[in-house]
């Protein structure tokens, strides 16, 4: 199969109106995306992927209004998040709607919400006249997609259309928040943080290890590089770890000695800068043979705790 790269948004979505599969750029990652409304378009995201099929898509918007169409009812507190972050980098679930078909929610009752703030994403969205059922555009299990050319590394010849824009400015998949129970509850920290979700509802909570597993996607080893990742914290690594095929991303300032053992290094910013650099980092790292990646812990306050419950996931 050809992958058509464009950037023209009346040609990528011209493929979701004749019910292909197109790869799309976010605020977030990428999503490889299809008609939400239509199953056959829809299971062609799941095979390119590889992805299990009992793990449900997030259905992307471009207007409001269309959440009313997709729902069976929207709670005060998932109102008001919806006021508050619409549109930007968090996803709401909700009781669905029988329209939407059972393949986009793997057979659940209930269905995950989105409006990106990337204008391209929007207007592509509002150009294929439909909601767009979107995951991340990455084999499945291997690391988020954050520039277009991750999503041809994964799908060149595999995918019939990319529509390509800029690198993603975030960088981590959405906050995933169920608002489907009396308190919300965060189900997959991002750059929408639980200390701002709090100051809509209190008692919004996130469980590192809920009891029963809400999200599917949960379960599954994710965002992995097929180097190792080993968690260190400020003062937790010696030189003498370094050998020869290592890399390291974090905030230390590293010496000479350290960096000439280095294969491959990343001195970040900030938070948001690691956020950012992450999983772009881990794809460079693999693309050179690198062994281990090194990677700093850091607090879990703010998109704090979105890094760590990746890097928690790729170390596993
Ligand atoms: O930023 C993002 O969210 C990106 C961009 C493309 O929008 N999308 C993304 O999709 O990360 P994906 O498929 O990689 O992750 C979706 C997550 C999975 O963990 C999935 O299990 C969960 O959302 N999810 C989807 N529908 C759900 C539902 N009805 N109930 C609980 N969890 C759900
Ligand atoms: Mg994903």
């Amino acid at each position: 199969m050809k992958t058509l790269v464009t950037n023209s948004i009346n040609k990528a979505s011209s493929y979701i109106k004749k019910d292909e599969i197109v790869a799309f750029p976010t605020e977030t990652v990428y999503g490889l995306g299809a008609n939400a409304y239509d199953e056959k378009a829809v299971k062609k995201i799941f095979k390119a992927k590889g992805r299990p099929a009992d793990n449900p898509l997030i259905v992307h918007i471009a207007n409001k209004k269309d959440i009313e169409v997709l729902t069976q009812e929207i709670p005060d507190t998932a109102k008001r998040i919806i006021k508050k972050f619409f549109p930007g980098p968090i996803t709401v679930i909700l009781k669905k709607n029988e329209i939407v078909p059972d393949i986009v929610t793997s057979g659940l009752d209930t269905i995950a919400i989105r409006m990106p703030s990337s204008k391209i994403a929007r207007e592509f969205i509002k150009t294929c006249g439909v909601p767009v059922a979107a995951p991340s555009a990455n084999l499945s299990g291997s690391p988020s997609p954050t520039s277009f050319i991750h999503v041809l590394d994964d799908f060149k010849g595999k995918i019939p259309c990319l529509l390509i824009g800029p690198n993603a400015k975030y960088g981590l998949e959405s906050t995933v928040v169920d608002c489907t129970g009396s308190v919300p509850v965060i189900l997959r920290p991002g750059v929408v943080t639980l200390e701002q979700l709090r100051k809509i509802d209190r008692r919004i909570n996130y469980l590192r290890k809920p009891k029963n597993i809400k999200s599917p996607g949960q379960k599954y080893r994710h965002y992995a590089p097929k180097a190792k990742v080993r968690l260190i914290s400020d003062f937790g690594f010696r030189i003498s770890d370094f050998k020869s095929s290592t890399a390291y991303i974090g905030f230390h300032k590293l010496n000479n000695e350290v960096l000439e053992r280095l294969r491959d290094f990343k001195i970040c910013k900030g938070l948001n800068d690691y956020a950012k650099n992450l999983f772009s980092f881990f794809r460079d790292c693999d693309a050179r043979g690198i062994k281990v990646i090194y990677c700093q812990k850091v607090p879990q306050k703010g998109i704090g705790l979105a890094i760590m419950n990746r890097l928690r996931k790729t170390s596993k």
